[in-house]
């Protein structure tokens, strides 16, 4: 398959006319660039949503958003619902982010809820698992993992697992600039099969898509990609400087040996 890098904007982009200096550099560096096999998935704050789905969806980039609630329509002010997202052409929503773990105490059951309902609104979940420093110090990283996949699929079925985007985002690392080694990324993305191997089954394992998310910049993409069977990435800061997250594309795209 193809590589995937998904721009997490976070609260970033305050106003339309710096809207418009980002969509029109992204543009404008893209169609320099030679890349294949790759799509990009932006994830702008919601009031962009609409307007960057207008002026930079393509067949290569697609729109997300950072967030949903887990209810369909209804009294819940200020809260933005999947159907929302899918009726301004939105297709993927993250989805258990570190920073709404952390900061608004999102847990794996709201995770869970948030997916059924954006599988049925008919998007597409990132998700987006890891441990924290001092879990990972305690050696309870595989502890985390697990609890995170088996808390957050539940109830879901093969034909859903195949659509959700697992990012490994180690919180140590988001955020900051500590990049785990390659090695690091590969012994959890090993854990998550076996994960899925024991819910799922053998056979579903081969169709899921696994991106590393954390500190990604091009300088150290390599590393952090360096098994060519590496989906892709998630990217944070770096996604808001529209050379800097094209040349880390441009370098990931060339990646695929398969
Ligand atoms: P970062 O963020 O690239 O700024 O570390 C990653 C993320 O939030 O997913």
């Amino acid at each position: 398959m193809g590589k995937l890098i998904v721009g997490n904007l976070k609260a970033n982009i305050l106003s339309s006319q710096e809207r418009e200096i980002y969509i029109s550099s992204f543009k404008k560096i893209l169609a320099q660039k030679k890349m294949k096999d790759l799509k990009i998935v932006l994830c702008p704050p919601f009031v962009h949503l609409e307007y960057f789905a207008k002026n930079i969806k393509s067949q290569s980039v697609k729109i997300g958003a950072q967030n949903a609630f887990w209810e369909g329509s209804g009294s819940f002010t200020g809260e933005i619902t999947p159907a929302m997202i899918k009726g301004v052409h939105g297709e993927f929503v993250i989805v258990g982010h570190s920073e709404r773990r952390r900061y608004f105490h999102e847990t794996d059951e709201i995770a869970n809820a948030k997916m059924r309902l954006i599988f049925k609104s008919g998007l597409r979940p990132i998700y987006c698992i890891g441990e924290s420093r001092e879990e990972r110090n305690n050696g309870e990283t595989k502890q985390v993992i697990t609890r995170q996949i088996q808390e957050g699929l539940k109830g879901l079925s093969p034909v859903n697992l195949e659509k959700i985007i697992f990012a490994y985002e180690p919180v140590w690392a988001v955020g900051t600039d500590v990049v785990p080694s390659s090695n690091d990324i590969l012994e959890v993305k090993i854990l998550i099969k076996k994960i899925i191997v024991e819910m799922y089954g053998i056979k579903e394992v081969e169709k899921i898509i696994i991106l590393y998310g954390g500190s990604v910049k091009a300088k150290t993409v390599k590393q952090v990609c360096l098994d060519p069977k590496m989906h892709g990435v998630l990217v944070g800061r770096e996604s808001l400087n529209p050379s800097e997250f094209l040349k880390i594309a441009e370098i990931i795209s060339f990646n695929n040996h398969e």
